[in-house]
């Protein structure tokens, strides 16, 4: 096979880079809506569990469909999946405050007025807030199924916006002292929760992000994955994606395709088959572009990928290449493909057969 023997010299295209790291803290799997984050998302977290101590699955994303995938419901608490013992999941809103927190009516109202001046911060501080809770949770490994691109892009950059409202927070304490308190009393916050604790408390918040901001740029520590469908909007998303990800000095260096159609079924459809031959094309330009990356390949499947026992099943694909059972043009290949239409021409011919008789009762 042509398309093999030119591919002898790049990484291998299978998921066990990332199962294998072990060092690896926070892996992130991202792409466009719809091309199957959640399930890449879910199977990763599946096969973690089985080669580190405790694994955690967060889903960032508004639709929370860790439930789907799963088929058992999440909340904001990491929860047991069924069947484990050391994988949980939990879903969050980046948009939604934790209004149940303790002390944060404080915070909600002093913070909300401080948004306005800095764009991004209330969702940056609730980001921060979770990844301060997940820290002291002590995972070998989190998972993080992210909404569409746009909004992965922006929770990666949270980091870097607190900080510089943090920075700017300080730089106004030094330079207006006791204003901030009256500031902070005028914003509600009551007379108990002094500025110095307010202070201290983005100071904390400060350090935090400071040691995650750090630990996204480790190559050692995390790594993004992106997801994505072998047709051009996508290819170009990913492209995108990717050169988003060196910006911000995020290493990724996994691609899987999904929904790949494989002709192993001696597929005869028409449209199949040109939709095989378009995929064929930018599953070229995939290999061209992205020869240092583990391009991982999933078959497109008639059913939906959902519950555990598919996901499990499903998994297979991340440990080994897609290897097609049947090589294509082999004695074996074109049996099998003059069997089924055969088969398929005795339906059509017992349909006519029947439509035919029907016509002579009427
Ligand atoms: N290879 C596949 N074959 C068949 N169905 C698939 C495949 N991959 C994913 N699916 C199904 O497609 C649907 C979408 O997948 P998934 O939820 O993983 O995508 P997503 O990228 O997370 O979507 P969203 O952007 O909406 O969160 C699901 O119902 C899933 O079971
Ligand atoms: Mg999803």
């Amino acid at each position: 096979m042509e398309e093999m023997a030119g591919r002898d010299n790049m990484p291998e295209g299978t998921m066990r880079n990332v199962l294998d790291q072990k060092s690896l803290k926070w892996v992130f799997v991202g792409g466009k809506g719809g091309v199957g984050k959640t399930t890449c998302s879910s199977i990763l977290s599946i096969l973690l569990a089985s080669a580190r101590s405790s694994v955690l699955i967060i889903s960032t994303d508004p639709a929370h469909n860790l439930s789907d995938a799963f088929q058992q419901r999440f909340t904001r608490a990491p929860t047991l999946v069924n069947g484990f013992t050391n994988l949980y999941a939990m879903e969050v809103d980046p948009n939604v405050e934790n209004e149940e927190e303790e002390g944060s009516d404080a915070m909600d109202g002093f913070l909300s007025d401080l948004a306005n001046s800095i764009p991004g911060i209330d969702e940056a501080m609730s980001f921060a807030e979770m990844l301060k809770l997940v820290q002291t949770m002590d995972y070998s490994v989190i998972v993080f199924d992210t909404a569409p691109t746009g909004h992965t892009l922006r929770l990666l950059q949270f980091p870097s916006t607190l900080e510089k409202g943090l920075d700017r927070m300080m730089s106004l304490k030094s330079k207006f002292g006791g204003l901030l308190g009256q500031m902070s009393r005028l914003f509600g916050v009551g007379d108990e929760v002094g500025e110095d604790a307010i202070l201290g408390k983005l100071e904390g918040m400060k350090d935090v992000i400071e040691k995650v901001n750090r630990q996204f740029k480790d190559p050692d520590l995390t790594t993004f994955v992106c997801v994505c469908i072998p047709e051009f909007l996508s290819l170009y998303e990913t492209e995108r994606l990717v050169q988003e990800l060196t910006k911000f000095e995020i290493d990724t260096h996994n691609i899987i395709i999904n929904q790949v159609l494989f002709d192993e079924e001696g597929v005869e459809s028409r449209l199949l088959k040109a939709r095989m031959k378009m995929q064929g094309k930018y599953l070229d330009q995939f290999y061209m572009l992205y020869d240092d990356f583990h391009i991982t390949k999933l078959p497109l499947l008639a059913e939906e990928v959902c519950g555990v026992e598919a996901l499990k099943a499903f998994s297979k694909h991340f440990r080994q290449p897609y290897d097609p059972s049947i090589t294509q043009g082999t004695v074996e290949e074109l049996e099998l493909r003059v069997s089924r239409l055969q088969g398929q021409l005795r339906d059509v011919v017992s349909e006519l057969e029947k439509v035919k008789k029907g016509k002579q009762v009427l």
